[in-house]
């Protein structure tokens, strides 16, 4: 036993890499390919202290395991300065930023009510938005595909999911854009903005819960304020943030998806034929090639709660450990010719890595499947000769990826 312990690496042999996360090399996939020959784990700096980076795929369910790990709470945003207001009891209070039993207790009514079976059961208004915004575009030169369409698309859905009045989407969409922030690195001159329409949003949602507690039809939110009476066990203030967690979650990430897929997909004029020639069977593999290509959360830090072994090292606790997506969705251990776009692979994983992994795995990764798929197959059928113009669309580094910009022209 002593020996095995002796023959351990320590947190201290970790390779450091003297990376500025904000910089467009810490996403640069040969770099990853570098290291990942080299190295199971990486040490980045991060504010004061550091992160420990894993590269390879297996390794994910150590690291998300809640015997090894647990999910950052509000230190996140202590870390930034935000010890109180809208943004930190945001964070305090939704599912995301939870652990063990609160966490679950916040998940269950979301996945009870927001389950596989009813997002299913939007892929014809899926099919229908995205084929009203594709028509008021088609054939009428190159448009912003970034605001215009990928930014639109889930709001609408999510709104007619929430039965928000069309009328009240530009000051919902303000309140997503406004607001996405509060989730990851907030900017400071941005926070006292960012709390006015949080609270402006919050509000709003009180409002729909309390309309739909006296007048209950039968939608996703009357379903979820029924569950969330009926566990008994959620304050006023947690049955909100959920509903307002699942906006924010559902829109930078799966805006960017769209626009860095749709890119991939003309880039390779051969697999984007083969998709407008069949779109029913080939979304899923699009939507799914797409994801792992070019993923939008990079990474799934968590912070070790004891001791950890790992492909060598021994880890203390207390330290944050992240699995890196972008690293392991390109591993060759799991993925042949990994760096290569293609449709048509047979390799992709039951539970795609995009999504997360463990307790903490996306809550709304049905829609955003459906969300994808229906939004390549219908370009693809009604727009087979789409292209992308001027300069290529870039993925800006960060915990969520966000596109520069993107021009298409449908036709
Ligand atoms: C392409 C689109 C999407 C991607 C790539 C994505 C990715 C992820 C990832 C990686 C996590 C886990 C984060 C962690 O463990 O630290 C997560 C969690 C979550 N996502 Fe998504 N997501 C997408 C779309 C959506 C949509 C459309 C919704 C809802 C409308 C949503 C709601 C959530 C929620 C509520 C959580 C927190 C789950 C929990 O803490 O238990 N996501 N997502």
């Amino acid at each position: 036993m002593a020996d095995t312990a002796a023959a351990l690496k320590t947190y201290n042999d970790i390779p450091v890499l003297d990376w500025d996360l904000q910089d467009p090399q810490a996403s640069s996939y040969v770099l990853f390919k570098d290291l990942r020959e080299k190295t199971p784990l990486v040490k980045v700096p991060m504010g004061m202290g550091s992160m420990v980076m894993a590269l390879r795929g297996r390794m994910v369910d150590q690291i998300v395991s809640p015997e090894n790990t647990r999910q950052l709470e509000t230190e996140m945003k202590m870390m930034q300065g935000i010890f109180d207001g809208p943004i930190f009891d945001f964070v305090a209070q939704v599912m995301l930023f939870a652990n063990g039993e609160v966490h679950q207790r916040r998940r269950q009514p979301v996945a009870r009510t927001f389950a596989f079976k009813l997002m299913e059961a939007m892929r014809p208004k899926a099919d229908a938005v995205a084929t009203e915004i594709i028509n008021e575009h088609l054939g009428k030169g190159p448009f912003d595909f970034l605001k215009e369409f990928a930014a639109q698309l889930p709001a609408r859905i999510i709104a007619d999911i929430l039965g928000i009045p069309r009328a009240d989407l530009p000051v919902f969409m303000k309140w997503i854009s406004d607001t996405a922030e509060s989730i990851g690195f907030v900017d400071v001159e941005r926070r006292a903005g960012i709390e006015q329409s949080l609270t402006d949003f919050n509000a709003y949602v009180d409002k729909l819960l309390a309309d739909r507690r006296a007048n209950p039809r039968g939608d996703f939110l009357s379903d979820y304020v029924a569950a969330t009476a009926a566990s008994g066990d959620m304050t006023e203030g947690e049955i909100r943030a959920q509903v307002v967690g699942l906006i924010l979650a559902g829109s930078d990430t799966t805006r960017n998806s769209m626009c860095m897929t749709l890119f991939q997909l003309l880039q390779h004029p051969d697999q984007w034929a083969a998709l407008v020639a069949d779109p029913d069977n080939l979304k899923k593999k699009a939507a799914e090639e797409g994801l792992r290509y070019e993923p939008v959360v990079s990474g799934i830090p968590r912070v070790t709660t004891q001791d950890m072994e790992i492909e060598g090292f021994l880890i203390p606790p207390g330290a944050i450990v992240a699995v890196s997506i972008l690293s392991v969705l390109r591993d060759p251990e799991i993925y042949a010719d990994p760096e290569t776009f293609n449709i048509h692979r047979t390799d992709q994983q039951r539970w795609h890595l995009a999504f997360g992994a463990g307790a903490h795995r996306c809550a709304g990764e049905a829609l955003a499947r459906v969300e994808l798929e229906e939004t390549l197959a219908a370009i693809a059928r009604l727009a087979p000769n789409t292209r992308v113009v001027g300069q290529h669309p870039k993925l800006q580094p960060g915990a969520i990826r966000t596109v520069d910009q993107i021009q298409v022209e449908f036709a």
